[in-house]
Protein backbone atom coordinates (compact mmCIF):
# COMPACT_ATOMS: atom_id res chain seq x y z
CA UNK A 1 0.00 0.00 0.00
CA UNK A 2 1.66 3.44 -0.91
CA UNK A 3 2.77 4.91 2.07
CA UNK A 4 0.38 8.11 1.86
CA UNK A 5 -2.91 5.99 1.66
CA UNK A 6 -1.89 3.98 4.60
CA UNK A 7 -1.05 7.26 6.62
CA UNK A 8 -4.75 8.37 5.15
CA UNK A 9 -6.12 5.04 6.49
CA UNK A 10 -4.74 5.36 10.04
CA UNK A 11 -5.60 8.84 10.37
CA UNK A 12 -9.13 8.36 9.60
CA UNK A 13 -9.53 5.64 11.56
CA UNK A 14 -7.89 7.95 14.59
CA UNK A 15 -10.38 10.26 13.53
CA UNK A 16 -13.46 7.81 13.61
CA UNK A 17 -11.75 6.03 16.69
CA UNK A 18 -12.31 9.54 18.23
CA UNK A 19 -16.01 9.76 18.67
CA UNK A 20 -16.04 13.83 18.26
CA UNK A 21 -16.08 16.60 20.70
CA UNK A 22 -18.29 19.02 21.94
CA UNK A 23 -17.09 22.24 23.86
CA UNK A 24 -19.58 24.68 25.12
CA UNK A 25 -20.21 27.02 28.02
CA UNK A 26 -22.15 24.70 29.88
CA UNK A 27 -21.66 21.01 30.92
CA UNK A 28 -25.30 19.66 30.76
CA UNK A 29 -25.29 21.50 27.23
CA UNK A 30 -21.78 20.08 25.90
CA UNK A 31 -23.01 16.23 27.36
CA UNK A 32 -26.09 16.59 25.42
CA UNK A 33 -24.17 16.86 22.06
CA UNK A 34 -22.15 14.07 22.89
CA UNK A 35 -24.62 12.15 23.80
CA UNK A 36 -26.23 12.87 20.29
CA UNK A 37 -22.79 12.11 18.41
CA UNK A 38 -22.38 9.14 20.41
CA UNK A 39 -25.68 7.39 19.19
CA UNK A 40 -24.42 8.31 15.28
CA UNK A 41 -25.50 12.09 14.91
CA UNK A 42 -22.85 13.81 13.22
CA UNK A 43 -21.72 17.39 13.81
CA UNK A 44 -24.66 19.31 12.69
CA UNK A 45 -26.83 17.20 14.63
CA UNK A 46 -24.65 18.13 17.88
CA UNK A 47 -24.19 21.69 17.42
CA UNK A 48 -28.61 21.66 16.95
CA UNK A 49 -28.62 19.65 20.69
CA UNK A 50 -26.39 21.45 22.38
CA UNK A 51 -27.51 25.12 20.89
CA UNK A 52 -31.39 24.11 21.99
CA UNK A 53 -29.99 22.88 25.70
CA UNK A 54 -27.80 25.93 26.16
CA UNK A 55 -31.23 27.66 25.66
CA UNK A 56 -32.38 26.10 28.93
CA UNK A 57 -29.03 26.13 31.05
CA UNK A 58 -27.33 28.85 29.80
CA UNK A 59 -30.04 31.40 29.68
CA UNK A 60 -27.95 34.48 29.67
CA UNK A 61 -26.95 33.90 26.14
CA UNK A 62 -28.33 30.26 24.80
CA UNK A 63 -31.42 31.13 23.29
CA UNK A 64 -34.58 31.04 21.24
CA UNK A 65 -35.65 34.38 20.71
CA UNK A 66 -32.12 35.44 19.81
CA UNK A 67 -29.88 35.02 16.66
CA UNK A 68 -26.78 33.89 15.38
CA UNK A 69 -24.43 32.07 12.74
CA UNK A 70 -23.54 28.49 12.25
CA UNK A 71 -20.73 27.66 9.58
CA UNK A 72 -19.92 24.04 9.09
CA UNK A 73 -17.86 21.89 7.09
CA UNK A 74 -19.44 18.47 6.37
CA UNK A 75 -17.24 14.45 6.08
CA UNK A 76 -16.55 15.18 2.29
CA UNK A 77 -15.06 19.17 3.34
CA UNK A 78 -17.97 20.84 1.74
CA UNK A 79 -18.21 24.32 3.38
CA UNK A 80 -21.72 26.03 4.73
CA UNK A 81 -22.82 29.02 6.53
CA UNK A 82 -26.10 29.58 7.80
CA UNK A 83 -27.11 33.29 8.45
CA UNK A 84 -29.99 33.48 11.32
CA UNK A 85 -29.03 36.76 12.63
CA UNK A 86 -32.88 38.46 13.85
CA UNK A 87 -34.30 40.83 11.47
CA UNK A 88 -35.92 44.30 12.25
CA UNK A 89 -39.76 44.09 12.51
CA UNK A 90 -41.30 45.54 8.82
CA UNK A 91 -42.43 49.30 11.47
CA UNK A 92 -38.63 49.74 11.60
CA UNK A 93 -37.29 53.07 10.96
CA UNK A 94 -33.58 54.40 10.78
CA UNK A 95 -34.54 56.63 13.05
CA UNK A 96 -36.90 54.95 15.68
CA UNK A 97 -34.48 55.34 18.12
CA UNK A 98 -35.24 58.73 18.61
CA UNK A 99 -37.10 60.72 20.99
CA UNK A 100 -38.43 64.21 20.74
CA UNK A 101 -35.72 64.90 17.73
CA UNK A 102 -33.36 63.23 20.31
CA UNK A 103 -30.86 60.00 20.50
CA UNK A 104 -32.59 57.78 23.52
CA UNK A 105 -30.36 55.10 24.52
CA UNK A 106 -33.04 53.38 26.60
CA UNK A 107 -35.14 52.78 23.54
CA UNK A 108 -32.40 51.49 21.53
CA UNK A 109 -30.68 49.37 23.88
CA UNK A 110 -33.44 48.40 26.74
CA UNK A 111 -37.23 48.24 25.59
CA UNK A 112 -39.81 46.31 23.64
CA UNK A 113 -38.63 48.53 20.33
CA UNK A 114 -35.16 46.72 21.09
CA UNK A 115 -36.63 43.33 20.20
CA UNK A 116 -35.54 41.64 16.42
CA UNK A 117 -37.40 39.07 14.79
CA UNK A 118 -35.73 36.11 16.26
CA UNK A 119 -33.99 33.84 14.24
CA UNK A 120 -32.50 31.06 16.05
CA UNK A 121 -35.20 28.14 15.88
CA UNK A 122 -35.33 28.87 12.11
CA UNK A 123 -31.45 28.55 12.02
CA UNK A 124 -31.34 25.26 13.40
CA UNK A 125 -34.19 23.69 11.64
CA UNK A 126 -32.48 24.89 8.23
CA UNK A 127 -29.28 23.43 10.05
CA UNK A 128 -30.91 20.04 10.70
CA UNK A 129 -32.99 20.02 7.40
CA UNK A 130 -29.99 20.17 5.10
CA UNK A 131 -27.01 18.51 7.04
CA UNK A 132 -28.46 16.99 10.03
CA UNK A 133 -28.69 13.11 10.13
CA UNK A 134 -30.65 11.66 13.25
CA UNK A 135 -34.53 12.44 13.57
CA UNK A 136 -35.40 16.26 14.62
CA UNK A 137 -37.05 15.43 17.44
CA UNK A 138 -34.17 13.17 18.85
CA UNK A 139 -32.48 16.65 19.07
CA UNK A 140 -34.24 18.68 21.21
CA UNK A 141 -35.07 16.01 23.55
CA UNK A 142 -32.05 16.85 25.59
CA UNK A 143 -33.38 20.43 26.33
CA UNK A 144 -37.02 19.32 26.80
CA UNK A 145 -35.85 17.20 29.79
CA UNK A 146 -33.53 19.61 31.13
CA UNK A 147 -36.19 22.32 30.84
CA UNK A 148 -39.10 20.14 31.89
CA UNK A 149 -37.48 18.16 35.11
CA UNK A 150 -35.21 20.42 35.77
CA UNK A 151 -31.22 21.01 36.16
CA UNK A 152 -29.23 21.43 39.53
CA UNK A 153 -27.99 25.81 39.27
CA UNK A 154 -24.78 25.81 39.09
CA UNK A 155 -22.59 28.56 41.68
CA UNK A 156 -22.20 30.70 38.42
CA UNK A 157 -25.44 30.40 37.18
CA UNK A 158 -26.99 31.51 40.46
CA UNK A 159 -24.39 34.11 40.79
CA UNK A 160 -25.22 35.27 36.78
CA UNK A 161 -29.32 35.31 37.74
CA UNK A 162 -28.66 37.21 40.72
CA UNK A 163 -27.02 39.89 38.91
CA UNK A 164 -30.12 40.54 36.90
CA UNK A 165 -32.68 39.60 39.56
CA UNK A 166 -33.79 43.44 39.80
CA UNK A 167 -34.19 43.56 36.26
CA UNK A 168 -36.18 40.25 36.27
CA UNK A 169 -38.38 41.59 38.65
CA UNK A 170 -40.12 44.13 36.68
CA UNK A 171 -40.99 41.30 34.38
CA UNK A 172 -43.85 38.91 35.47
CA UNK A 173 -42.41 36.12 33.04
CA UNK A 174 -38.97 36.69 34.03
CA UNK A 175 -39.86 36.91 37.26
CA UNK A 176 -41.85 33.65 37.40
CA UNK A 177 -38.86 31.74 35.31
CA UNK A 178 -35.79 33.00 37.26
CA UNK A 179 -36.11 33.95 40.95
CA UNK A 180 -38.02 31.83 43.37
CA UNK A 181 -41.26 33.76 43.89
CA UNK A 182 -39.08 36.84 44.11
CA UNK A 183 -36.07 35.54 45.94
CA UNK A 184 -32.63 34.22 44.51
CA UNK A 185 -31.38 31.11 43.24
CA UNK A 186 -28.77 28.96 45.37
CA UNK A 187 -26.33 27.26 43.71
CA UNK A 188 -27.94 23.72 44.26
CA UNK A 189 -31.56 24.73 43.60
CA UNK A 190 -33.48 23.12 40.82
CA UNK A 191 -34.40 25.25 38.24
CA UNK A 192 -37.65 23.53 36.07
CA UNK A 193 -39.03 25.97 33.02
CA UNK A 194 -42.58 24.31 32.21
CA UNK A 195 -43.38 27.11 29.81
CA UNK A 196 -40.06 26.65 28.06
CA UNK A 197 -40.72 23.06 27.97
CA UNK A 198 -43.86 23.54 26.46
CA UNK A 199 -42.47 25.65 23.58
CA UNK A 200 -39.78 22.99 23.04
CA UNK A 201 -42.39 20.56 22.62
CA UNK A 202 -43.97 22.18 20.02
CA UNK A 203 -41.03 23.10 18.16
CA UNK A 204 -40.63 19.78 18.70
CA UNK A 205 -43.68 18.92 16.95
CA UNK A 206 -44.29 21.13 14.05
CA UNK A 207 -40.58 22.29 13.47
CA UNK A 208 -40.57 26.25 13.09
CA UNK A 209 -44.55 26.37 12.62
CA UNK A 210 -44.08 25.88 16.79
CA UNK A 211 -42.07 29.19 17.31
CA UNK A 212 -43.26 31.34 14.00
CA UNK A 213 -46.88 30.44 14.05
CA UNK A 214 -49.51 29.31 16.43
CA UNK A 215 -49.71 29.88 20.22
CA UNK A 216 -45.55 30.80 20.74
CA UNK A 217 -46.19 33.47 17.96
CA UNK A 218 -49.79 34.30 19.59
CA UNK A 219 -47.76 34.91 22.92
CA UNK A 220 -44.73 36.94 21.81
CA UNK A 221 -47.11 39.10 19.69
CA UNK A 222 -49.69 39.92 22.87
CA UNK A 223 -46.13 40.64 24.85
CA UNK A 224 -45.16 43.39 21.65
CA UNK A 225 -48.52 44.82 21.62
CA UNK A 226 -48.90 45.44 25.68
CA UNK A 227 -45.59 47.58 25.25
CA UNK A 228 -45.31 49.06 22.04
CA UNK A 229 -43.10 46.44 20.99
CA UNK A 230 -43.75 46.08 17.23
CA UNK A 231 -43.06 42.49 16.78
CA UNK A 232 -46.58 41.56 14.48
CA UNK A 233 -47.64 37.70 13.38
CA UNK A 234 -46.63 38.55 9.82
CA UNK A 235 -42.89 39.35 11.06
CA UNK A 236 -42.88 36.51 12.79
CA UNK A 237 -44.20 34.08 9.67
CA UNK A 238 -41.94 36.27 7.36
CA UNK A 239 -38.74 35.35 9.04
CA UNK A 240 -36.33 33.14 7.03
CA UNK A 241 -32.79 31.81 7.64
CA UNK A 242 -30.16 32.86 4.64
CA UNK A 243 -27.69 30.23 3.84
CA UNK A 244 -24.52 32.39 2.57
CA UNK A 245 -21.77 31.24 0.95
CA UNK A 246 -18.73 31.54 3.62
CA UNK A 247 -15.72 33.40 2.93
CA UNK A 248 -12.44 32.07 2.32
CA UNK A 249 -9.16 33.33 3.56
CA UNK A 250 -5.85 32.10 4.35
CA UNK A 251 -2.62 32.40 7.07
CA UNK A 252 0.75 31.52 6.99
CA UNK A 253 -0.32 28.47 4.96
CA UNK A 254 -3.63 27.47 6.71
CA UNK A 255 -6.59 27.91 5.09
CA UNK A 256 -9.62 29.93 6.92
CA UNK A 257 -13.70 29.17 6.73
CA UNK A 258 -15.38 32.75 7.96
CA UNK A 259 -19.08 34.19 7.81
CA UNK A 260 -19.63 37.26 5.35
CA UNK A 261 -22.25 40.20 6.55
CA UNK A 262 -24.55 40.86 8.30
CA UNK A 263 -21.93 39.07 9.88
CA UNK A 264 -18.84 41.74 10.24
CA UNK A 265 -16.54 39.18 11.83
CA UNK A 266 -14.95 37.01 9.58
CA UNK A 267 -14.33 39.97 7.48
CA UNK A 268 -12.56 41.42 10.18
CA UNK A 269 -10.62 38.99 11.18
CA UNK A 270 -9.26 38.19 7.89
CA UNK A 271 -8.03 41.72 7.42
CA UNK A 272 -6.75 41.76 10.41
CA UNK A 273 -4.88 38.22 9.61
CA UNK A 274 -3.79 39.59 6.43
CA UNK A 275 -2.00 42.42 7.55
CA UNK A 276 -0.27 40.80 10.75
CA UNK A 277 0.90 37.88 7.70
CA UNK A 278 3.01 40.60 6.48
CA UNK A 279 5.03 40.40 9.97
CA UNK A 280 7.46 37.71 11.88
CA UNK A 281 5.37 37.56 15.29
CA UNK A 282 7.12 34.17 16.17
CA UNK A 283 10.52 36.05 16.07
CA UNK A 284 9.33 38.14 18.58
CA UNK A 285 7.06 36.34 20.29
CA UNK A 286 3.07 36.63 20.30
CA UNK A 287 2.73 38.46 23.83
CA UNK A 288 5.67 40.97 23.17
CA UNK A 289 5.48 44.62 23.15
CA UNK A 290 6.45 44.47 19.30
CA UNK A 291 3.56 41.96 18.25
CA UNK A 292 0.43 43.27 20.38
CA UNK A 293 1.33 46.76 18.96
CA UNK A 294 0.76 45.28 15.51
CA UNK A 295 -2.25 43.37 16.14
CA UNK A 296 -3.46 46.64 17.74
CA UNK A 297 -2.62 48.57 14.45
CA UNK A 298 -4.24 45.73 12.52
CA UNK A 299 -7.62 45.71 14.70
CA UNK A 300 -7.77 49.87 14.88
CA UNK A 301 -8.05 49.54 10.74
CA UNK A 302 -10.45 46.46 10.31
CA UNK A 303 -12.69 48.22 12.68
CA UNK A 304 -12.54 51.40 10.89
CA UNK A 305 -13.40 49.57 7.59
CA UNK A 306 -16.58 47.80 9.62
CA UNK A 307 -17.74 50.74 10.62
CA UNK A 308 -17.49 52.64 7.10
CA UNK A 309 -18.77 49.81 4.95
CA UNK A 310 -20.65 46.74 6.49
CA UNK A 311 -24.01 46.05 7.47
CA UNK A 312 -26.92 43.71 5.82
CA UNK A 313 -25.61 42.83 2.39
CA UNK A 314 -29.39 41.90 1.34
CA UNK A 315 -32.43 43.59 -0.37
CA UNK A 316 -33.14 45.15 2.69
CA UNK A 317 -30.00 46.69 3.40
CA UNK A 318 -27.20 48.47 2.28
CA UNK A 319 -26.24 46.44 -0.70
CA UNK A 320 -23.15 45.62 -2.30
CA UNK A 321 -19.65 46.27 0.01
CA UNK A 322 -16.26 46.03 -0.98
CA UNK A 323 -16.14 42.69 1.36
CA UNK A 324 -13.51 41.06 -1.52
CA UNK A 325 -11.30 44.08 -1.65
CA UNK A 326 -11.26 44.43 2.23
CA UNK A 327 -10.03 40.85 2.63
CA UNK A 328 -7.67 41.20 -0.68
CA UNK A 329 -3.57 40.67 0.14
CA UNK A 330 -3.46 43.43 -1.80
CA UNK A 331 -5.63 45.77 0.58
CA UNK A 332 -3.80 44.48 3.37
CA UNK A 333 -0.22 45.55 2.24
CA UNK A 334 -1.93 48.84 1.34
CA UNK A 335 -2.73 48.87 5.07
CA UNK A 336 0.60 47.71 6.46
CA UNK A 337 2.53 50.90 4.60
CA UNK A 338 0.52 53.38 7.32
CA UNK A 339 1.72 51.52 9.93
CA UNK A 340 4.52 52.76 12.24
CA UNK A 341 6.13 49.53 13.68
CA UNK A 342 7.07 51.87 16.80
CA UNK A 343 4.07 54.52 16.96
CA UNK A 344 0.17 53.68 17.42
CA UNK A 345 -1.79 55.30 15.13
CA UNK A 346 -4.13 57.56 16.42
CA UNK A 347 -7.93 57.27 15.60
CA UNK A 348 -8.45 60.49 17.28
CA UNK A 349 -7.82 62.03 20.61
CA UNK A 350 -9.83 60.31 22.75
CA UNK A 351 -11.13 60.42 26.49
CA UNK A 352 -10.69 56.40 28.29
CA UNK A 353 -14.83 55.90 28.67
CA UNK A 354 -16.75 52.71 29.59
CA UNK A 355 -16.36 50.73 26.08
CA UNK A 356 -20.06 50.62 25.51
CA UNK A 357 -20.73 46.43 23.56
CA UNK A 358 -22.44 44.59 26.18
CA UNK A 359 -20.48 40.98 27.36
CA UNK A 360 -23.26 37.92 26.70
CA UNK A 361 -23.28 35.56 23.45
CA UNK A 362 -21.91 32.07 23.43
CA UNK A 363 -20.07 29.72 21.27
CA UNK A 364 -19.49 26.36 20.85
CA UNK A 365 -17.64 24.07 18.91
CA UNK A 366 -18.14 20.74 17.59
CA UNK A 367 -16.21 17.94 15.61
CA UNK A 368 -17.48 14.44 14.87
CA UNK A 369 -15.87 11.17 14.47
CA UNK A 370 -15.90 11.56 10.75
CA UNK A 371 -13.60 15.30 10.45
CA UNK A 372 -17.04 17.40 9.93
CA UNK A 373 -17.04 20.54 12.23
CA UNK A 374 -19.10 23.60 13.32
CA UNK A 375 -18.51 26.70 14.66
CA UNK A 376 -21.72 28.03 16.26
CA UNK A 377 -21.68 31.34 17.90
CA UNK A 378 -25.43 32.59 18.95
CA UNK A 379 -26.65 35.27 21.40
CA UNK A 380 -29.82 37.60 22.69
CA UNK A 381 -27.13 40.12 22.23
CA UNK A 382 -26.71 41.85 26.33
CA UNK A 383 -26.65 38.98 29.62
CA UNK A 384 -29.94 37.68 29.19
CA UNK A 385 -30.66 39.96 26.25
CA UNK A 386 -34.20 42.23 26.97
CA UNK A 387 -34.66 40.22 30.15
CA UNK A 388 -38.21 40.18 29.50
CA UNK A 389 -39.53 36.36 29.23
CA UNK A 390 -42.06 35.82 27.08
CA UNK A 391 -44.93 35.07 29.74
CA UNK A 392 -46.57 31.64 29.03
CA UNK A 393 -43.38 31.01 26.31
CA UNK A 394 -40.72 30.70 29.10
CA UNK A 395 -38.14 31.82 26.83
CA UNK A 396 -36.10 35.41 26.89
CA UNK A 397 -36.45 38.28 24.01
CA UNK A 398 -32.90 39.66 22.64
CA UNK A 399 -32.90 43.21 22.26
CA UNK A 400 -30.28 42.92 19.28
CA UNK A 401 -31.96 46.06 17.51
CA UNK A 402 -29.54 47.72 19.74
CA UNK A 403 -26.43 46.39 17.24
CA UNK A 404 -28.18 48.79 14.45
CA UNK A 405 -26.29 51.96 14.25
CA UNK A 406 -28.03 54.72 16.65
CA UNK A 407 -29.23 57.36 14.49
CA UNK A 408 -28.40 58.71 11.18
CA UNK A 409 -25.02 60.27 11.26
CA UNK A 410 -24.88 59.83 14.65
CA UNK A 411 -20.83 58.97 15.18
CA UNK A 412 -19.21 59.66 18.43
CA UNK A 413 -15.95 59.03 20.65
CA UNK A 414 -17.77 56.53 22.89
CA UNK A 415 -18.29 54.48 20.04
CA UNK A 416 -21.56 54.78 18.01
CA UNK A 417 -21.00 54.96 14.72
CA UNK A 418 -24.06 56.39 12.45
CA UNK A 419 -23.05 55.30 9.24
CA UNK A 420 -25.77 54.40 6.79
CA UNK A 421 -24.81 50.77 6.05
CA UNK A 422 -26.24 49.69 9.68
CA UNK A 423 -29.27 51.58 10.16
CA UNK A 424 -32.28 50.09 10.74
CA UNK A 425 -34.93 49.49 7.88
CA UNK A 426 -37.57 46.98 7.80
CA UNK A 427 -36.78 43.26 7.30
CA UNK A 428 -33.04 44.50 7.56
CA UNK A 429 -30.49 42.23 9.52
CA UNK A 430 -28.41 44.80 12.14
CA UNK A 431 -24.36 44.24 12.13
CA UNK A 432 -22.99 41.66 14.09
CA UNK A 433 -18.96 41.10 15.23
CA UNK A 434 -19.62 37.46 15.61
CA UNK A 435 -17.06 35.40 14.68
CA UNK A 436 -17.55 31.54 13.73
CA UNK A 437 -14.22 30.14 12.64
CA UNK A 438 -12.57 26.73 11.13
CA UNK A 439 -8.81 26.28 10.04
CA UNK A 440 -7.63 23.83 7.85
CA UNK A 441 -4.84 22.31 7.44
CA UNK A 442 -3.94 20.47 4.14
CA UNK A 443 -7.59 20.33 3.60
CA UNK A 444 -8.53 18.77 7.15
CA UNK A 445 -10.11 20.72 9.71
CA UNK A 446 -7.08 21.86 12.25
CA UNK A 447 -9.15 24.15 14.65
CA UNK A 448 -12.78 25.13 15.70
CA UNK A 449 -12.69 28.81 17.70
CA UNK A 450 -15.09 31.51 18.53
CA UNK A 451 -16.45 33.42 21.50
CA UNK A 452 -18.74 36.09 22.63
CA UNK A 453 -17.81 39.59 23.66
CA UNK A 454 -19.65 41.82 21.45
CA UNK A 455 -16.87 43.65 19.35
CA UNK A 456 -14.54 41.99 21.17
CA UNK A 457 -15.10 38.79 19.34
CA UNK A 458 -12.99 39.07 15.95
CA UNK A 459 -10.47 39.97 18.17
CA UNK A 460 -10.60 37.80 20.36
CA UNK A 461 -10.61 34.65 17.74
CA UNK A 462 -7.62 36.81 16.35
CA UNK A 463 -5.90 36.04 19.33
CA UNK A 464 -6.82 32.40 19.54
CA UNK A 465 -5.11 31.96 16.27
CA UNK A 466 -2.32 34.04 16.66
CA UNK A 467 -1.60 32.00 20.03
CA UNK A 468 -2.29 28.79 17.61
CA UNK A 469 -0.54 29.42 14.59
CA UNK A 470 2.50 31.84 15.57
CA UNK A 471 2.87 30.76 19.35
CA UNK A 472 2.22 27.36 18.68
CA UNK A 473 0.78 26.83 22.12
CA UNK A 474 -1.55 23.83 22.55
CA UNK A 475 -5.62 23.90 22.71
CA UNK A 476 -5.83 24.57 26.77
CA UNK A 477 -2.82 27.24 26.42
CA UNK A 478 -4.50 28.99 23.77
CA UNK A 479 -7.53 29.84 25.72
CA UNK A 480 -6.07 30.71 28.66
CA UNK A 481 -3.46 32.83 26.88
CA UNK A 482 -4.02 36.91 27.12
CA UNK A 483 -6.37 38.90 24.75
CA UNK A 484 -6.09 42.36 23.51
CA UNK A 485 -8.92 44.75 22.09
CA UNK A 486 -8.61 47.72 20.07
CA UNK A 487 -12.06 48.49 18.14
CA UNK A 488 -10.53 51.77 16.13
CA UNK A 489 -12.87 53.96 18.66
CA UNK A 490 -12.78 55.02 21.44
CA UNK A 491 -9.15 54.66 21.08
CA UNK A 492 -7.74 52.74 23.72
CA UNK A 493 -6.09 49.61 23.84
CA UNK A 494 -8.17 46.99 26.03
CA UNK A 495 -6.48 44.30 28.28
CA UNK A 496 -7.20 41.37 30.64
CA UNK A 497 -6.64 42.50 34.34
CA UNK A 498 -4.23 41.01 35.84
CA UNK A 499 -2.42 39.69 32.41
CA UNK A 500 0.05 42.85 31.75
CA UNK A 501 3.26 42.57 32.63
CA UNK A 502 5.03 46.49 34.09
CA UNK A 503 7.50 45.72 31.70
CA UNK A 504 4.63 45.18 28.55
CA UNK A 505 2.36 47.91 29.92
CA UNK A 506 5.82 50.55 29.58
CA UNK A 507 6.54 49.25 26.39
CA UNK A 508 2.97 50.15 24.71
CA UNK A 509 2.59 53.22 26.57
CA UNK A 510 5.88 54.25 25.34
CA UNK A 511 4.09 53.79 21.69
CA UNK A 512 1.36 55.87 22.68
CA UNK A 513 -1.32 53.35 23.73
CA UNK A 514 -3.70 54.81 26.28
CA UNK A 515 -4.67 51.25 28.30
CA UNK A 516 -7.74 50.54 29.60
CA UNK A 517 -8.30 47.59 31.77
CA UNK A 518 -10.92 44.50 31.33
CA UNK A 519 -11.93 41.97 33.63
CA UNK A 520 -11.01 39.26 30.61
CA UNK A 521 -11.82 39.54 27.65
CA UNK A 522 -14.20 37.10 25.38
CA UNK A 523 -14.77 33.15 25.94
CA UNK A 524 -13.52 31.10 23.26
CA UNK A 525 -14.35 27.61 23.21
CA UNK A 526 -11.70 25.74 20.44
CA UNK A 527 -11.04 22.48 19.10
CA UNK A 528 -7.56 22.00 17.69
CA UNK A 529 -5.80 19.06 16.42
CA UNK A 530 -2.62 18.31 17.40
CA UNK A 531 0.56 16.94 15.05
CA UNK A 532 -1.11 13.11 14.84
CA UNK A 533 -4.52 14.79 13.96
CA UNK A 534 -6.40 13.89 17.24
CA UNK A 535 -8.69 16.62 18.15
CA UNK A 536 -8.22 18.41 21.67
CA UNK A 537 -11.18 20.26 23.07
CA UNK A 538 -10.04 23.61 25.03
CA UNK A 539 -13.21 24.94 26.77
CA UNK A 540 -12.42 28.38 28.73
CA UNK A 541 -12.64 28.59 32.32
CA UNK A 542 -13.07 32.51 32.23
CA UNK A 543 -16.92 31.23 32.13
CA UNK A 544 -16.47 28.51 34.43
CA UNK A 545 -19.25 26.18 33.68
CA UNK A 546 -17.67 25.72 30.34
CA UNK A 547 -17.00 22.04 29.02
CA UNK A 548 -15.24 20.34 26.83
CA UNK A 549 -17.31 16.71 26.53
CA UNK A 550 -15.61 13.64 24.59
CA UNK A 551 -18.57 11.37 22.33
CA UNK A 552 -17.82 7.79 23.16
CA UNK A 553 -16.34 6.52 20.17
CA UNK A 554 -18.13 4.74 17.41
CA UNK A 555 -17.84 1.11 17.52
O1 LIG B 1 -23.92 40.23 17.30
C1 LIG B 1 -23.19 40.92 17.97
O2 LIG B 1 -22.13 41.38 17.57
C2 LIG B 1 -23.56 41.25 19.40
N1 LIG B 1 -24.96 41.34 19.57
C3 LIG B 1 -23.00 40.22 20.27
C4 LIG B 1 -23.21 40.59 21.70
C5 LIG B 1 -22.23 39.93 22.51
O3 LIG B 1 -21.39 39.20 22.10
C6 LIG B 1 -22.25 40.25 23.88
N2 LIG B 1 -21.33 39.31 24.45
N3 LIG B 1 -20.74 38.61 24.92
Amino acid sequence: MPKRLAFLILASALLWGQGGLVVSQDRQASLAGAAILSRGGNAVDAAVATAFALAVTHPAAGNLGGGGFLLSRNKDGKPAFLDFRETAPAAATADMFMKDGVYDEDLHHRSWRSVGVPGTVAGLHTAWKTQGRLPWRTLLEPAIRLARDGFPVSGTLAASLEGVREEFLKHPGSRKQFTRDGAPFAAGDLLRQEDLARTLERVAAQGPRGFYRGATARLIVAEMKAHGGLITLRDLAAYRCIPREPLKGSYRGLELLVGPPPCSGGTVLLEMLNILEGYDLKGPGVGSAATVHLAAEAMRRAFLDRARFLGDPGPAGFGAMPVPRLISKAYAAGLSKGIDPLRATPSGPEAVEEPLEPDHTTHLSVVDGEGAAVSLTYTLEDSYGSKIVVPGAGFLLNNEMGDFNAAPGLTDRLGRIGTRANLAAPGKRMLSSMCPTILLKGGKVWMVTGSPGGRTIPNTVLWTILWAVDGGLKAPDVVAAPRFHHQWLPDVLCFEKGRLSAELRSALEAMGHPLYERPYQGCAQVILAGEDGTFTGAADGRWADSFTARAEAAK
